[in-house]
């Protein structure tokens, strides 16, 4: 069996899988629990001075009969005394000594995140994550994102961090700014010894339509609120392959976004993740979902023949690259498996309108369609002249393995667009014709 374990900037888990800063971490009842079901670290609800929160916080996205498929909340960080957060820092990493479990923080003075650093030492945490991601009301305190989205700000308050720090720095990044790189990089000169992200993204997830007061619903107003579950999973995996792929940032990296089961978390570490963190899929299903997560990782590696979840790490980094680095010459088209067809014609529509006009429908004569062969139904066929490998259509076939998409050969060697532009310049190609 694979081994699971985990180092990630000296911060050591029996699995990659930890529960990330929010309601689950919030207290050392629920950090147990967590252990009990198998997590491999707790990163502790945000520590600072307590706040004061507003009823009502939370809102869902859901899509047709899918609840939380993407989630919102206006909640601060923790309402509890920082004396309370640490003494159950203390007791549970006590109790589960071969667990992370890492303070998650967030305080203004210099002085300040002195103190806080200490006390978390004390404490007995494996790690602290400093929380510069909070989108909504620790902002406006000039916290959580107002320093996430000033790279400069970053700098000095992680400089500071650093001055004070005998423990692994992991600095949480918010996904509120344009190029999540910069503060990545100011995170890394400042001197951190390593990033996570991400925290919520800025969000209104719905308008009550009689009262007209979106959602979640506070005495007659609301506000924005961050984002976070399924939906914003491949808006975090963007931002994990961008500060991996980066040579100026090269810091271990804690996944967090939309991760829900194992394969989600294998994405996660094949874009450079060496930890994963999980909120809303905790809040939604419980702590119990982390044993098929276990499992299901584990019988990954071992089929893939990997001894180790280090070998999984960073596995698919180099391949996302920039766009002018991809074969032109490059071609796959649709193909249909009519043994699963069943004529519901969403891909030809698709191509039809959506795409470029690639799907004839023809009569189904005696070959007829899908299980059971119903004969009488048009069948899609695809113009493989026509069909240009777009997806669309497999995209939206319901059935599974349905459409695939299959490699043409072109006869043509690979050329890169660049490669296209310097063989225009010099003459020896003339451009390829447009699309008609
Ligand atoms: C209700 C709620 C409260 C949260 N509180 C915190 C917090 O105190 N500190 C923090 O760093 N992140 C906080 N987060 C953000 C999560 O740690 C995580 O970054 C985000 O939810 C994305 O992960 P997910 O898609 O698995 O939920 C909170 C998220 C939710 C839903
Ligand atoms: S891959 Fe795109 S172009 Fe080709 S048949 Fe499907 S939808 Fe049409
Ligand atoms: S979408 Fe799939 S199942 Fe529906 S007609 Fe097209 S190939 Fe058949």
């Amino acid at each position: 069996m694979a081994d699971l374990s985990i180092n990630l900037a000296g911060i050591r888990s029996p699995n990659p899988f930890w529960v990330a800063s929010a309601p689950p971490s919030n207290t050392a009842y629920q950090c147990h629990r967590a252990f009990e079901a198998g997590w491999g670290g707790v990163v502790w609800k945000t520590i600072g001075d307590p706040i004061v929160n507003v009823s009502s916080r939370y809102s869902s996205h859901n899509v047709g009969g899918m609840r939380m498929v993407g989630f919102n909340n206006i909640e601060l960080i923790s309402d509890r005394s920082i004396e309370v957060n640490f003494k159950e820092i203390k007791e549970c990493k006590e109790r589960w000594p071969d667990r992370a479990v890492i303070a998650s923080l967030m305080t203004d003075t210099r002085e300040n995140w002195h103190d806080m650093m200490k006390r978390a030492r004390d404490a007995g945490a494996d790690g602290v994550e400093l929380n510069f991601g909070c989108p909504h009301g620790m902002c406006e305190r000039g916290m959580g994102s107002a320093v996430g989205q000033n790279p400069d700000v970053i700098e000095t308050i992680v400089g500071w961090v650093m001055e004070a720090a005998e423990i692994p720095v992991i600095v949480k990044l918010t996904p509120n700014i344009t190029d999540i790189t910069q503060p990545a990089r100011a995170a890394k000169r400042a001197g951190a010894d390593a990033i996570s992200m991400i925290n919520t993204i800025n969000s209104v997830t719905q308008v009550d339509l009689d009262r007209l007061v979106p959602e979640p619903y506070v005495d007659g107003k609301s506000a924005h609120g961050g984002y976070c579950g399924p939906a914003v999973k491949p808006i975090a995996l963007n931002m994990v392959h961008s500060c991996a792929a980066d040579p100026d940032v090269q810091l271990p990296i804690s996944g967090i976004g939309g991760i829900g089961n194992w394969r989600d978390a294998a994405e996660f570490i094949a874009l450079g993740s060496t930890s994963v963190q999980v909120c809303t899929a905790i809040m939604h299903y419980g702590f119990r979902i982390v044993e098929d997560m276990i499992d299901g990782l584990s019988n990954y590696l071992d089929d893939k023949g990997m001894d180790s979840v280090n070998e999984l790490c960073g596995k698919a980094v180099k391949v996302v690259d920039r766009w002018e680095t991809l074969n032109l010459n490059y071609k796959r088209i649709a193909s249909i498996d009519y043994d699963k067809c069943i004529g519901c014609n969403l891909c030809y529509v698709a191509c039809e309108d959506g795409a470029h006009q690639a799907i004839a429908l023809t009569e189904a004569g005696e070959r007829g369609l899908g299980p059971g062969r119903l004969p009488g139904k048009p069948i899609p066929e695809i113009k493989d002249e026509e069909c240009v490998g777009c997806n669309l259509c497999s995209i939206v076939c319901p059935v599974d393995q349905c459409i695939t998409m299959v490699d043409v050969d072109t006869g043509k060697p690979p050329m890169t667009w660049k490669e296209y532009q310097e063989k225009l310049a010099s003459g020896e190609m003339k451009p390829i014709p447009a699309h008609p």
